[in-house]
């Protein structure tokens, strides 16, 4: 029997230097045999974000050991491997290219295929790394730069129904906390402080709640958050404030998922009711519950990937790598880093003054 597809995959687009192995299977779920990821939250901390060209130096110190220890984590040796995945956009260049290049040099003289991956579409497969999920599904995609809904017909076959026309999700969790003075990557820490306050305390906006279809914006909800930051005064008020917020995003999402699940069965008239959420803010338990409820409600079935799949990892990227093995589809080697790479590349650019919904 010939050997199964192993695949290495590389990741650099932002702030995480990350790379996997994963092996093809019978089962249709392939086996991650290593998932090494190293984040730079120590190098941007104090800068409260991430600054580009730090993070695309500690993503040159640590490549190379990074994809040393996941060879050697999966006892995996490096000529068994039988193609490079690397994202290559959409991104931060100076961090994609540290990656891609990489990976693009392995290739070359491993004499085996490359494959430039695009980050969105790894965030889109990353259930599949434990679910043997068919196509077409609704996709649900909600991370630091991107907050979409997409209609997911195959590999590499996308069409947006939705996006946010200023903040994504991801960025909007994290603004929040900087208001409320948590150090970054704040976003998780709402999930928690949320927890101990009071959800009802302060009545946020919910922008463009009855209108732009299944289109988000969050700009005017994170500028009442700072108008009532200047009110607080106790610990407490900061618990609500953040409870208030998570609570405020719940019913955002709601609201727009019922929309999409109607916008995803009128143009694609498919009776398939498969529903994907995914990246990093998928990992936020109460947004996961209320996912579950309406689309149980609606009779969608819903998937997330793993708690440790939904933030950036080089599973995901080896994944569509493997996906893409399969069909033949390699990239040449002159491809260039893409940091704006759309996964529906016919979709409206839909951000800033004069957006009509
Ligand atoms: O997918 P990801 O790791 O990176 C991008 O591709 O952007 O997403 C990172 C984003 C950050 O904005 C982070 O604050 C947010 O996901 N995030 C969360 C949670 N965990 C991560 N937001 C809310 N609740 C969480 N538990
Ligand atoms: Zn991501």
């Amino acid at each position: 029997m010939s050997k199964k597809p192993l695949i290495l995959g590389i990741e650099t687009s932002c702030d995480e230097t990350a790379a996997a192995i994963i092996q093809d299977d019978i089962s249709g779920v392939p086996i991650t045999l290593s998932n090494i990821i190293s984040s730079q939250f120590d190098v941007h901390r104090k800068f409260g974000g991430v600054v580009p060209d730090l993070a695309a130096r500690a993503h040159v110190e640590k490549i190379d050991l990074i994809v040393k220890e996941a060879l050697s984590k999966s006892k995996t040796k490096i000529n068994d491997i039988d193609a490079v995945a690397a994202t290559a956009g959409p991104g931060l260049v100076v961090c994609l290219s540290v990656g891609l290049n990489f990976a693009k040099a392995l290739s070359l003289s491993l004499e085996k295929p490359f494959i430039g991956v695009n980050h969105l579409e790894g965030h889109a497969l990353s259930p599949r790394l434990h679910k043997n999920l068919e196509y077409p599904y609704l996709l649900l995609l909600i991370s630091g730069g991107h907050t979409q809904f997409l209609s997911v017909s195959g590999l590499g076959k996308y069409k947006r129904l939705g996006t946010t026309i200023d903040d994504a999700l991801g960025e909007a969790f994290d603004k929040t906390a900087k208001i409320l003075g948590i150090e970054f990557p704040g976003g998780p820490q709402i999930e928690i402080l949320s927890k101990k306050g009071d959800p009802r305390k302060f009545d946020l906006p919910m922008p463009i709640i009855n209108k732009g279809g299944c289109n988000f914006s969050f700009a005017g909800l994170k500028t009442a958050v700072l108008r009532f930051s200047k009110d607080i005064k106790t610990e407490q008020d900061k618990f609500d404030l953040a409870a208030s917020f998570q609570n405020t995003i719940e019913k955002i999402i709601i609201k727009k998922t019922e929309v999409a699940f109607k916008e995803y069965l009128l143009c694609d008239k498919k009776n398939n009711k498969n529903f994907v959420v995914a990246g990093g803010v998928a990992a936020n338990n109460r947004i996961r519950e209320s996912i579950k409820n309406i689309s149980q409600k609606n009779n969608f079935e819903v998937f997330f990937p793993k708690q440790e799949l939904c933030g950036d990892n080089a599973a995901m990227i080896a994944m569509v790598g493997l996906e893409r093995f399969k069909l033949n589809n390699f990239s040449k080697h002159d491809l260039k880093v893409n940091p704006r790479w759309q996964l529906d590349e016919n979709a409206k650019f839909l951000k800033g003054s004069g957006v009509v919904l």
